[in-house]
């Protein structure tokens, strides 16, 4: 038995559609169900960044979660491979007419990526205040809280459309099947044979 952990939306629907091809069968959740079985697995929906506590406890033995979210909660996982999709960027933004200065000392940063953000400025000896938000971060800098935010640029339009520039990026993101340690053992073979199947359908 194969326990799956995937983050409810598009990256779930993706990653449903290369199982599909491994057992050959429609996989459809219904209605609100947040369980499906089929065969020798199954899949449970969780919130984005709650993948990783659900492979970490041993509730799911793979799964599959955005770097974003590996690299902030530092999780323990066997980084199994990089699925190539739910491609976005970690870039630190502020206001178009603003000159961003990385020197300054009191410079405020609004982000819901506390730890990615404390480490690219730890790394570049840099200390700044860090502003901790769970979402709308392009308005903190608007409304003078920030002077800066640490946030995950998708198409760009949520930037643009907030007269946001981009400085710099910190991260390439993309979505990654993980595994927990103990399961990767346990389950070698069965996870291997996975992990050989979603590398030769990634890019399909
Ligand atoms: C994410 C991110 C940006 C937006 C970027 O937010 O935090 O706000 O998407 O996408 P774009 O570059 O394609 O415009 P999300 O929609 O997850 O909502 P949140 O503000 O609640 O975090």
């Amino acid at each position: 038995m194969i326990k799956v952990a995937l983050p409810k939306g598009r990256i779930a629907q993706q990653t449903l559609e290369i199982f599909e091809k491994y057992l050959n069968t429609k996989l459809v959740f219904e209605d609100r169900k947040l369980i499906l079985s089929y065969d020798n697995f199954t899949f449970m929906l969780v919130r984005n960044q709650d993948v990783p506590i659900y492979i970490q406890r041993g509730a799911a033995d793979i799964g599959v979660v955005g770097l974003d979210v590996l690299e902030e909660k530092e999780s323990p996982l066997v980084r199994l491979l990089d699925l190539e999709f739910g491609k976005c960027k970690i870039a630190i933004g502020s206001p178009k007419d603003y000159v961003l200065d990385f020197s300054n000392p009191h410079l405020k940063i609004a982000t819901k990526l506390e730890n990615i953000t404390k480490k690219f400025f730890n790394k570049k000896a840099l200390s700044v205040d860090i502003i901790k938000l769970y979402g709308s971060i392009e308005l903190a800098p608007l409304v003078g809280m920030a002077d800066a935010i640490v946030d995950l640029v998708e198409t760009g339009d949520t930037m643009k459309q907030n007269n946001l520039k981009i400085d710099a990026i910190i991260m390439e993101i993309s979505a990654y099947l993980v595994a927990n340690r103990n399961s990767f053992y346990e389950k070698k073979e069965e996870i291997l044979k996975l992990h050989e199947f979603f590398k030769n359908h990634i890019k399909e």
